[in-house]
């Protein structure tokens, strides 16, 4: 049993708090004063402790280091309208980091640990949740394999940690994507549906690509024929095609992102036509050609959502209609955005206070 008496906490001399200019925070960049850690061994959770963050020593012969044995979760806090802190569906990134850890061969998380560890982070670092609107504490739980070993096997000793950043928009401006039709973030059987780091990483190179290009982002495709839209990497992906909301169905390639699943269900409460389905990439371009694909953006913890204001496909742009006359997207992110802030009711129990 967890239970956050059982969590040891050892707190910072002083704060680093006041040196933090709340009005330009960037992305990833600044931490809290804490970190939580647990340890793994002998078969059981031991050991939770927070301790202020800062470098931990790690050994060079950890698998995670040279296997990439490693997953991770994003989700956000909120300074609601008390100033109470208000987390966006944290169950079901706790969910999702299980689904994550069983195909990496790695521990299963109580939700107990998940969620007591959680509380009792934020609740030592509630003033770093941004009241700035458009700002957010990010939370990143994620869990590494620690055996002293570099054979390959099924480690038996993990580290499950959750720090905490203050954060503002991960896309400052629209962004612009590629198609990435050469290059592949994930296939069939592997691990594209987990929130593991080695699909992060493999995904650096040919995004560097395209980033030199003057892009942001690549939206990937199948690998097997490059011809299906799948995701972008750091966002789920969805446009707006004859006034119906459309996004790729889930498979074992695409991250089922919480951000992706809070638009569906809010679209469908709302009453909008709603298609999870295959989209070509073929579909896509004769759509931009011929002005039936309206809104493109991306859905993501990160990212929110982000309105995509070209695709690029074999050297050809294509541009999409300017960003503030688009009403799906437009309506979505403000009223997701007022759910998680706690600005109006929340028709899926999907905020919990801590
Ligand atoms: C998130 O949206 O939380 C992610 O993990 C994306 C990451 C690439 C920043």
């Amino acid at each position: 049993m967890v239970a956050t008496q059982n969590i040891s906490i050892h707190r910072v001399q002083e704060s680093r708090l006041a040196e933090v200019d709340f009005a330009n925070i960037p992305f990833g960049k600044i931490y809290t004063d804490h970190m939580f850690i647990a340890d793994y061994r002998n078969g059981e959770w031991k050991n939770f402790r927070i301790v202020p963050y800062g470098h931990m020593p790690i050994s060079p012969a950890t698998p995670a280091l040279h296997y990439g044995q490693a997953i991770f979760e994003g989700m956000k806090a909120f300074r609601g309208p008390e100033g109470e802190a208000l987390v966006f569906r944290p169950h079901d990134n706790w969910m999702r980091m299980n689904i994550s850890g069983e195909r990496m061969c790695m521990p299963h998380i109580p939700e107990e640990l998940f969620m007591d560890s959680l509380f009792a982070l934020i609740d030592l670092d509630r003033n770093w949740i941004p009241a700035v609107d458009g700002s957010s504490l990010y939370i990143r739980p994620f869990m590494f394999s620690a055996d002293e070993y570099i054979g390959i096997k099924a480690s038996s000793d993990f580290t499950f940690m959750i720090i905490l950043c203050p954060v503002g928009a991960y896309y400052s401006t629209p962004v612009k994507v590629k198609i990435e039709t050469h290059y592949t973030r994930a296939i069939d059987g592997g691990t594209g549906y987990a929130k593991a780091g080695g699909n992060y990483g493999g995904a650096i190179y040919p995004a560097k690509l395209a980033q030199d290009k003057g892009y942001h982002q690549l939206i990937w495709t199948d690998g097997k024929n490059h011809e299906y839209i799948e995701e972008s990497g750091t966002m789920n992906v969805m446009f707006v095609i004859n006034d119906t909301l459309v996004t790729p169905a889930l498979t074992d390639t695409i991250l089922a992102g919480i951000t992706r699943d809070s638009v569906l269900k809010l679209a469908q409460h709302w009453g909008w036509k709603v298609e999870e389905r295959r989209i070509s990439v073929k579909e896509l371009i004769d759509g931009l050609e011929k002005g039936t694909v309206t809104e493109a953006f991306g859905a993501g913890t990160a990212a929110t959502i982000a309105p995509i204001e070209l695709i690029g496909y074999n050297d050809k742009d294509y541009y999409l209609p300017p960003v503030n006359g688009r009403k799906y997207s437009n309506h979505i992110l403000k009223e997701l955005d007022s759910i998680k802030r706690g600005l109006v009711p929340d028709p899926f129990n999907w905020i919990v206070k801590m």
